[in-house]
Formats: C-alpha cells, structure tokens, sequence
C-alpha cells in the first residue's frame, strides 16, 4: 500500500477517474486500520478471526478493482499512456528498501491517508 500511494495513484491523478482513485486511498485505509487493530492485537482476541476474514475480503475487492478489466485502474492507466513499466520498476525498488527497514527494525503502525486514525 505504501508503494501504491507513494508511486502508483499519484502517477495516475489526473489520468484515470478521480473517484476511482480515491476509493483506491479509502480502501487502503480500511485495511491499515484492520492490520494496524491485528498487529497490536492477537488470535485470542474475541474479534481476531473476524478482522482477518474481513480484512482478507476487502483486499479481495480493492485488487478487484484495481485489476479490473476496461474500468479498473490498471485498465484506466494503460489507456491514459502511463508508464507502467518504468512504475513498477521505481515500486520495486522501494519495495526492497522498505522490506529491508522491516526487516532490521520492523514497521510503524500504518499511517492513514483519507481518514483520523481512531487508533489515537
Ligand atoms: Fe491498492
């Protein structure tokens, strides 16, 4: 998530549909605040399995919509003429710093974009 909202949606603002992009960056926040819930949180919670199931579905419906065909963003991008090559090259290479601080000093809770954290 941190890779699409540093590189990907802002490469495709003005590109694709605005409200398409934006449902992009509330979904992602509905999932940190699921993975952020389950982080501080553990399998005997009462809720647990419930987070994990509805986090596991709405990542089922945000890559949906991502990936779906003519209207989905990928689809948007492509025909608007992005660079998805030259994107997923520069994501990569942040993904592999990112993964790295994860794995030397593990991540932050997940910031929200779109919304107030109720986690504070
Ligand atoms: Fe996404």
């Amino acid at each position: 998530m941190t890779i699409e909202e540093e590189i990907f949606y802002p490469a495709l603002e003005g590109k694709i549909e605005e409200d398409l992009l934006k449902e992009g960056y509330v979904e992602h926040d509905g999932a940190k605040t699921l993975i952020n819930e389950l982080e501080a949180s553990g399998p005997d919670e009462e809720y647990y399995d419930a987070q994990v199931k509805v986090l596991s579905e709405q990542i089922e419906h945000h890559v949906g919509e991502e990936e779906k065909p003519r209207v989905g963003m990928f689809a948007q991008a492509k025909k608007a003429k992005v660079d998805l090559d030259d994107l997923g090259q520069k994501m990569e290479a942040r993904k592999k710093q990112l993964l790295a601080v994860a794995k030397a000093s593990g991540l932050p809770e997940a910031e929200l974009t779109t919304m107030d954290s109720a986690n504070h």
